[in-house]
């Protein structure tokens, strides 16, 4: 096993069938629309791969980068776009795909940030919320799971660049 990488957390297969009730609510509260899914880069990139796959309407894709840790495990409170849409979402259905709600510093940033842009409805979407660390009130459509605090590694969740893409999620071994 890598080093600083502990015992798994949330397994493949439970992953996956918590995404496809994910992905069924998403088809099923946009109905006759096409959204427009935003995923938040780098770490949403696996979580958004799998939840296109098991939305069984038409779906648009886009992708925003933003930049809050370093190569660090800890929120800065600081957040910074390093990638804009490649296309207006004024008047879409938009639907932001992000792999975990910590602080809340991101999705606050990245919602105020999208809001100004007029979408017609805009809904977040989160394969993990760590509800105790949170600092800045999000109000999240959809949920994975909710964890404990424990830093995770695994499925797009990665410590400076590492463990991208191992398929189940891991905690972070405590040393
Ligand atoms: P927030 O702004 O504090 O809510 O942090 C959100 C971002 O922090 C996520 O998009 C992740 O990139 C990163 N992050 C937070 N917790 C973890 C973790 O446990 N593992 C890997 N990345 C994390």
């Amino acid at each position: 096993m890598p080093q600083g990488l502990g015992r798994v957390l949330i397994s493949r297969e439970e992953i996956a069938a918590r995404i496809g009730e994910l992905g069924r609510a998403v088809a099923r509260e946009h109905a006759g629309r096409v959204p427009l899914l935003v995923g938040v880069l780098k770490g949403a990139v696996v979580f958004m791969a799998d939840l296109i796959r098991t939305i069984p309407v038409p779906v648009a894709m886009d992708f925003m980068g933003v930049s809050s840790y370093g190569s660090g495990a800890r929120s800065s409170g600081s957040v910074r776009l390093t990638a804009d849409l490649s296309m207006s979402i004024e008047g879409r259905a938009v639907v932001i795909v992000e792999d975990i709600v910590d602080t809340g510093w991101t999705l606050d940033y990245l919602r105020r940030n999208l809001e100004t842009r007029h979408p017609r409805s805009l809904r977040i979407c989160a394969l993990l919320d760590k509800v105790e660390r949170r600092q800045v009130d999000v109000s999240l459509d959809y949920v994975g799971f909710a964890i404990p605090d424990h830093f995770v590694l695994g499925y797009g969740f990665d410590l400076g660049g590492l463990y991208r893409g191992l398929p189940d999620i891991h905690i972070l071994e405590e040393t």
